[in-house]
């Protein structure tokens, strides 16, 4: 019996790369915040979403997959990225299986529920895993431009997949096992209707200084301001969002800025507290959080959000004991992911010398907001392919001029 299963297992193995192909040929299906709404409404069909997400999820994994390939040769054979490749198989494996089950069976729907919690927990480690398989290559290879560019394009399309997908995972997972949710009985599945920015902001803020206090026995305070545009004046500042994800990406953008303004004010009794200013416009909801921390030069910016770049020491797999307020550099380009996710954005502004201002962009109707999502194709393909070409702007010399060619002769 148990080589019998062997064989099928063996047989099912070899068949994935022919399945990864057929998938790969689809482009994943973004959706809208109304469409994830509707998935979850109170006439919600389990089997709707059902057939959707046993089509769809292969797509979005097979699309990625495709991508994974294509790494340089000495990244992909790493032993951490091959672990991570190895989950991926195994999930679209599983996913697999319920393509030709019968969607009114109940038993199905409930096999496939347990499915998606057992994919979900499997790829839990993805991110520490990935960046160690990059700190294993960044310490065997020297890197050049073009390699890391490539790896640059390749996780930020990578990990903004895995948003998508967790994201498809839990709507379902959250919907349709049969519980509420007791702590948000309004939300459906992940996602707020009316999310308040401003409460998002205060539950942030909280956390990170809490951790703030642990670790350097003091922390700044909050001034939270908020602003609308006349015509919505006395409406809650509130936007159909995922509040997690938002919570995320502040928890992140408050422990630079705590960090950032502790390290500056070192021998200062008083500390400058960090701002944040959230504002709902006709097309935008901004949130901007400033801090007089130093800032950064204008020349590192875009590096603060490279994964190649970071500055954080190596992360150990499993270990649970990393610096409470900076740990693998990925705060940033993650949380510029999660604003992107919904049509959104995260940009920095600094002014060395004095703070920085981060500021999210989201987007104010739930019309607008759309995942944005990757999809492998010969655009995609082309990136991959780039070569290291001359540039066509000048690059400065280190060498002091000799201008004694300028010198007028006597
Ligand atoms: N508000 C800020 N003021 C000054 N420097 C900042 C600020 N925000 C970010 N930085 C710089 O950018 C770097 C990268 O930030 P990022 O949040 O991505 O990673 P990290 O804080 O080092 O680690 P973690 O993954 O825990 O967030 C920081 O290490 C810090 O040097
Ligand atoms: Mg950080």
């Amino acid at each position: 019996m148990k080589f019998v299963r062997f064989i099928m297992k063996n047989a099912a193995l070899a068949s994935v790369p022919k399945h990864i192909e057929h998938f790969s040929k689809f482009s994943p299906s973004p959706l809208s915040m109304k469409q994830f709404l509707d998935f979850g409404s109170i006439n919600a069909c389990e089997k709707t979403s059902f057939v959707f997400l046993r089509q769809e999820l292969p797509v979005r994994l097979s699309n990625i997959m495709k991508e994974i390939n294509l790494l340089p040769n000495r990244l992909l054979t790493t032993p951490s990225v091959q672990i991570v490749q190895s989950w991926y198989i195994q999930s679209l494996m599983e996913i697999l299986e319920f393509l030709d089950k019968n969607p009114d069976d109940f038993k199905v729907l409930g096999e496939f529920v347990d499915t998606l919690v057992t994919i979900r927990n499997r790829h839990n480690d993805v991110v520490p895993t990935m960046a160690q398989g990059i700190i294993e290559y960044k310490e065997t290879f020297p890197q050049d431009l073009v390699t890391n560019q490539n790896i640059q394009y390749f996780l930020d399309r990578f990990y903004m997949s895995r948003i998508s997908i967790r994201m498809l995972i839990n709507q379902h997972t959250l919907i349709f096992d049969g519980t509420l949710n007791p702590v948000h009985p309004n939300t459906i599945g992940s996602i707020d209707p009316h999310c308040e920015i401003g409460d998002v902001v205060q539950d942030a803020f909280h956390s990170a200084k809490m951790l703030c206090d642990q670790y350097y026995l003091r922390s700044p305070d909050l001034i939270l301001q908020e602003m609308c545009s006349k015509k919505k004046k006395n409406l809650p500042m509130s936007i159909v969002y995922v509040p997690s994800h938002l919570y995320h990406m502040l928890f992140e953008l408050f422990k630079n800025a705590m960090r950032a303004t502790i390290e500056t004010h070192d021998n200062s009794n008083t500390l400058p507290p960090i701002q944040v200013m959230v504002s709902l416009g006709d097309e935008d909801m901004s949130i901007k959080v400033s801090d007089k921390g130093g800032g950064v030069p204008f020349r590192r910016i875009e590096n603060l959000f490279s994964y190649m770049f970071s500055t954080a020491p190596a992360p150990q797999i499993g270990e649970r004991t990393r610096p409470p307020l900076a740990g693998f550099g990925y705060g940033l380009p993650i949380s510029r992911l999660y604003a992107q996710y919904f049509q959104g954005d995260l940009q920095l502004y600094s002014m060395e010398g004095h703070g920085t201002d981060a500021v999210i962009y989201l987007k104010a109707l739930s019309t607008d907001s759309i995942e944005r999502l990757p999809v492998y194709n010969k655009t995609a393909l082309k990136n991959y392919k780039v070569s290291q070409e001359a540039d066509d702007w000048c690059i400065p010399s280190k060498e002091p001029l000799d201008l004694s060619i300028y010198k007028v002769p006597k």
